[in-house]
């Protein structure tokens, strides 16, 4: 069988439906951009837990902060099983991240931006984890089995972070005028980045994940489904969204984003971003200082066997 037939037969089975296994065949270039988006995905779990770890210390209250180091636990813990996914496609957890804290990987926008004050905690865990809900329900339908059945496990445990969110936000949104406040200035500065979660728009004929079935909605499909759902759930609260272009279409009924400025979001993809440097060097220093742990660790392992 030469390479170009066994890959018109893997391009069948993917548009048939059928999900493809580690151990199966596959082309050289859906192991590498399923490496890679998987990666990617692993690093946001683990950089993400960075700018709400920041409030632990500072939450309102103790069920507040015990809430918060659920959440915290939980996206390192998702991280881990997702570096796990990455690692049976050919790279090992430690070159990933040493790629990912030295800046040679990427990892999600949003984690680049700085948190201000207890309104953000509320933004990212109803608004991030939600709009992060919204791709990994879609990465259900994923072709990489492996990587559908974590995704299971971790959107089952999103779903408890969005409550988390949704709770510390209606506790803002019906609070003094201050707490208010802390929601609404919160929104002003992340809707930009929330407008930018799931990038710019995909282009079919060039996404590779999207021919492969990797991701199954382009980026526009799901920011539509986003707003779709939210925007008339922060309305209602009395909130005001930073997009004078925002409005609804009666016709499709659905809410249309004003124009969205990329600029910003390509500095962050660059690692300028507001928050890159500071936090990737936190993870550098954590990871140094461990290390001792990690060779004693293998060190004992090894003598074990
Ligand atoms: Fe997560
Ligand atoms: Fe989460």
């Amino acid at each position: 069988m030469t390479y170009e037939d066994k890959l018109a037969e893997f391009q069948t089975r993917i548009d048939a439906g059928e999900k493809v296994e580690t151990n199966d065949w596959m082309p050289d270039d859906y192991r590498l951009a399923t490496l890679k988006f998987i990666e990617m995905h692993a690093n946001s779990e683990v950089m993400g837990a960075l700018p709400e770890r920041e409030w632990i210390p500072r939450a309102p209250s103790l069920r507040r902060k015990m809430s918060l180091t659920a959440k915290v636990q939980d996206e390192v813990g998702h991280g881990q099983l997702l570096y796990r996914v990455a690692e049976d496609l050919g790279k090992t957890r430690e070159a990933m991240f040493e790629d990912l804290i030295h800046g040679r990987t990427k990892f999600h926008n949003v984690f680049h931006y700085p948190t201000e004050h207890w309104g953000d905690v509320a933004i990212i865990g109803w608004l991030i984890d939600g709009a992060a809900l919204v791709t990994q329900r879609a990465l259900l339908d994923c072709s990489y089995a492996p990587y559908a059945r974590v995704m299971k496990r971790i959107c089952s445990e999103e779903q408890l972070h969005l409550r988390h969110g949704e709770d510390i936000t209606l506790e803002l949104a019906n609070g003094t005028e201050r707490q208010r406040w802390m929601f609404q200035d919160g929104l002003d500065r992340w809707w930009e980045p929330i407008m930018h979660f799931y990038g710019p728009p995909s282009n079919p004929d060039k996404d590779v994940l999207l021919k492969y079935r990797v991701k199954s909605k382009s980026n526009e499909e799901l920011r539509q489904e986003f707003l779709d759902h939210y925007v008339p759930r922060i309305l209602d609260l009395g909130f005001e969204l930073p997009d004078n272009g925002l409005h609804h279409d009666s016709e499709s009924g659905q809410w249309i984003h004003g124009e969205i400025d990329w600029d910003p979001f390509w500095k962050v993809v660059k690692g300028e971003g507001p928050r890159t440097e500071a936090r990737l060097s936190k993870r550098r220093a954590v990871w140094d200082h461990h290390r001792w742990v990690r060779e004693a660790l293998s060190e004992s392992i090894w003598k074990a066997a």
